[in-house]
């Protein structure tokens, strides 16, 4: 790297690297540069620039940076890899545990066409660790959090040092008094007796020649889960008293390493963090707080020795993900003042994260900062919609309620490390008066922090707001898995999160995390196929909600991303376990109809059967294992699954379509759209269906009438057949039920539930009902990933121009670049603009009665486009 810095300053490589560089995001496993990762055959993707057009490239790989410059690379060259690919799998020399690797394409005349890029594997064989397990004697009821220290001398001069750690619980590391990296909440939950995650750190800025300490501070997280709910999380196989093992491996100047381990010369003490959990709260007294503590000189005599311990599972494995954050701080609207020991503020917003609040007070004052979504007309806090699942066996663990007392020693700020809540007001009550203003008390929204690629703007503001609001929902509920809530429950359900992926994957490069989620799967599956309704789980939900309608996330996810990113490894990674799990329905469905699931979960009124959801993604997942076994080169399975799947579409519109009606059961808008979205309806009958599930809409007067499953499909069902405007109609209602009646009533998130004075199922911040997000992509700029050509390599483009709404926007990051599709209506003319990228074709699909006149101000005899190629088009259309 220090070669590399240099010829940077000397200019020679920027230079170069301007004149060629087209190609541009050089990602490996879908990270910048990743440190510390175990995938020995590691994914490369890239994407062209505008500028150039696409050619074939070679990837080159080396361990040195300037023989890569030089072109003289020796770890692997990869063969030439076809222009309309942008995607390479690793397959040179077995890579080495702890390397660097720089990287960079080429063409075929061996021209540079990127910059440099790099990884660095971390531990590839579990006898690289050289550190052992350790933690301090206590049991798993001990409520504070264990800090563990050690000095050392570091005798030369340092070139680099990584910390590897792994984890059972939380922790935080310090280096020589500073916190290492910006995570929050690492590692990610798990099934922590089956796969432990270890994160990589570049540390050498944090040692010193000479002295260095190193501290550890470990939280409970999910792996101790101390506080009782209705879930059992207390009761979990793995629970323990948290432990880590930690290698940091400095390489000095002269070419010799050392590596300075947790082992039994560690010493560990109570720390200021007297209770922490995860799912509740934290509590910190300040006057516990050991200064110092993890500087070189600290007196560590009265510390006491630290014990070892069994590693949590066999399977240590990197993190290979983009990690929680705090991504924004947000300052309170407003504070009210009941007294000087009683305060609330409004964040105006809610989030999920935590408060930090800044303060100074007479030692031993003990403040309570209660979080809530919702606040009483008296203008105090009101919890009662999210701790109705929280079983407290006393009122020392208060629900969403940090503890923080005062060492009194001058200001004294307080944010908790092991913790979220969801939140939008912080009620606080002190022991002793104590002066704050507004500034006294802020949040910080936290999330897995994936990279924002979609954008959504429009002339209509409720729906623009409604598309923020989605995101956010969908940010709250991903911590290195998706959830349901980030208050009430925190829980890995399945079915909010497959029926959330789309919109996910239009709005953020998400596959980080469900890769690893998928694995986390994996884990769970029991061998006869089952999978829990909520994953992680510490056993909980492999008996209630875990039918197809929910745990499809098996085949529905995976599906998703190879059309996302055309990269089929998840699918690959998921076979052989959809097929178990297709073939455990099978077994329990013989005729085709499955009768195992939740159904239409929260619905507006109209109930639908539980048999016609279930069995509807029943097929679905079957579906996907045919054209998942097509890809993969399995005819044996192809034609298997394929028979099944029409086996199973027959069964369900025996049992449910009235062929001369072509209405489904009772016709209600969730029977009718389900089999229209997800292509059970026989060909010949979609357009009578589509058409009743209009009319019915109109009778249910442009309103929702529908649950969890029926929001899935009722926007698409109606768009994608010829009812767009229907579709908007209700997609853009501001009075009940409907997305914008929540926006309407000051909504910044969405709910669980339709009416927002509802009694039960009243979380404020679920992304169960968040597939409008995806929608806006789909049903109104038109942007479908095409099967035909996954990844956006070919990008089916059918906007539509509905009726009501003037102008649209969307501008999405697709792995080729950006694909924009943009309208603006006016009378009878449509003004269309539309970016194809580099490497991609569009097959554009007007509505019917549209027509193209002119293209870039070219006039064009024929009504309809067809086929775009990569670059940037104003269509004039008229109706
Ligand atoms: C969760 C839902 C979940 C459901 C399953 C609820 O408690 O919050 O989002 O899907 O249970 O029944």
């Amino acid at each position: 790297m220090k070669r590399i810095l240099s010829l940077i300053s000397a200019g020679i490589l920027l230079s170069s690297i301007s004149l060629l560089a087209q190609t541009q995001k050089l990602r490996c496993e879908y990270l910048e540069n990743p440190l510390g990762i175990d995938q020995t055959a590691p994914r490369f993707t890239w994407e062209f620039t505008t500028k150039q057009n696409p050619v074939s490239v070679k990837i080159c790989v080396d361990t040195d940076s300037l023989a890569l410059v030089k072109g003289r690379n020796n770890t692997w060259t990869s063969r030439q890899i076809t222009s309309s690919q942008q995607l390479a799998i690793y397959t040179g020399k077995p890579l080495h545990s702890f390397q660097k690797y720089y990287w960079k394409l080429i063409d075929k005349n061996n021209q540079t066409l990127s910059a440099i890029a790099s990884f660095e594997m971390g531990l590839l064989n579990p006898s690289d660790w050289k550190g052992a397990w350790i933690s301090d004697s206590q049991g798993k009821e001990e409520k504070n959090a264990p800090y563990f220290r050690k000095a050392f001398e570091a005798k030369k001069e340092i070139v680099s040092a990584r910390a590897y750690i792994a984890v059972g619980g939380l922790y935080e590391l310090s280096i020589n008094g500073q916190r290492v990296g910006n995570h929050r909440l690492d590692p990610m939950y798990t099934r922590f007796d089956r796969r432990t995650l270890y994160v990589t750190y570049d540390v050498t800025k944090h040692l010193q020649h000479g002295k260095n300490a190193i501290g550890v501070l470990l939280g409970n997280g999910w792996y101790n889960h101390q506080s009782t709910a209705v879930w059992f999380f207390d009761k979990a196989p793995w629970r323990n008293r948290p432990t880590f093992c930690l290698d940091v491996r400095i390489t000095y100047k002269d070419g010799s390493v050392e590596t300075i381990s947790s082992g039994k010369d560690w010493k560990t003490s109570e720390s200021p963090v007297t209770f922490n959990s995860i799912y509740t709260a934290e509590h910190y007294d300040a006057r516990l707080e050991k200064t110092g503590w993890n500087l070189p000189n600290y007196d560590d005599k009265t510390w006491k020795d630290v014990i070892y311990r069994a590693a949590p599972s066999t399977h240590i494995v990197a993190q290979a993900l983009h990690p929680i954050r705090h991504t924004n701080e947000i300052l309170s609207k407003t504070l009210k003042t009941f007294s000087k020991q009683n305060y609330v503020f409004d964040l105006g917003e809610n989030i999920s994260g935590v408060s930090s609040i800044t303060v100074k007070g007479n030692a031993g004052t003990v403040i309570r900062l209660k979080h809530a979504e919702r606040i009483l007309p008296d203008g105090h806090v009101d919890q009662s919609n999210i701790d109705v699942h929280y079983r407290p066996t006393d009122d020392k663990d208060p629900f969403q309620t940090d503890i923080f007392i005062l060492s009194g020693k001058g200001e004294e700020t307080f944010t908790p490390k092991f913790n979220y809540k969801g939140f939008q007001y912080i009620e606080i009550n002190s022991s002793e008066p104590i002066e704050l203003t507004q500034n006294s008390v802020k949040g910080y929204f936290m999330h897995s922090d994936v990279p924002a690629i979609g954008k959504i703007t429009s002339s209509n503001p409720t729906l623009n707001k409604i598309w923020a609001a989605t995101n956010r929902s969908y940010l709250s509920n991903l911590f290195g898995y998706p959830t349901d809530c980030p208050q009430r429950e925190k829980n890995g359900w399945t079915g909010d999160a497959h029926i959330a992926s789309e919109t996910g994957l239009y709005n953020f490069d998400g596959i980080t995390i469900y890769e690893k989620w998928l694995a986390d799967h994996r884990d769970e599956q029991q061998p006869n196929g089952v999978l829990p309704s909520i994953i992680p789980t510490g056993g909980w939900g492999y008996e209630w909600g875990n039918g197809p309608d929910w745990t499809s996330t098996i085949a529905i996810i995976p599906w998703n991303i190879y059309l996302f990113y055309g990269d089929s490894k998840l699918l690959k990674d998921s076979y052989e376990p959809i097929k178990r799990y297709v073939d455990h329905i099978t077994d329990i469905s013989p005729n085709g109809l499955c009768t195992w699931g939740l159904g239409d979960w929260v619905p507006v009124k109209s109930k639908t059967p539980v048999e016609l959801t279930s069995t509807a993604y029943y097929f679905v997942d079957v579906t996907i294992l045919a054209k998942a076994a097509k890809l993969l080169g399995n005819q044996e399975d192809y034609i298997k699954y394929s028979a099944l799947a029409e086996k199973i579409k027959k069964a369900f519109n025996q049992k449910y379509l009235n062929e001369q009606t072509g209405i489904y059961g009772a016709g209600v808008q969730t029977e009718l759209s389900v089999p229209l979205y997800w292509g059970l309806v026989p060909e010949g009958l979609k357009s009578k269906v589509a058409k009743n599930l209009a009319d019915r809409v109109a009778q249910d007067n442009y309103h929702l009438d529908v649950g969890l499953l029926g929001t899935k499909a009722i926007l698409n069902a109606l768009s994608e057949n010829g009812y767009a405007s229907v579709a908007y109609k209700v997609a853009s209602q501001e009075s009940y039920p409907s997305w914008g009646w929540w926006i309407v009533n000051g909504a910044t998130s969405l709910y669980e539930n339709w009416p927002i004075d509802a009694k039960s199922d009243i979380s404020m911040n679920h992304i169960m009902f968040g597939e409008i997000g995806a929608w806006l992509y789909k049903g109104l700029a038109g942007i479908f990933p095409d099967e035909q050509g996954a990844g956006f390599k070919s990008i089916i483009l059918k906007p539509n121009f509905v009726e009501g709404l003037a102008t649209f926007s969307a501008d999405f990051e697709s792995p080729r670049g950006l694909i924009h599709s943009e309208w603006e209506q006016k009378g009878n003319t449509v003004i269309y603009k539309i970016v194809v990228p580099p490497n991609a074709s569009a097959k554009v699909q007007l509505p019917e009665g549209y027509k193209v006149k002119s293209i870039n101000q070219k006039a064009i005899s024929t009504p309809q486009v067809g086929l775009l190629s990569a670059g940037e088009y104003t269509l004039l259309i008229e109706k």
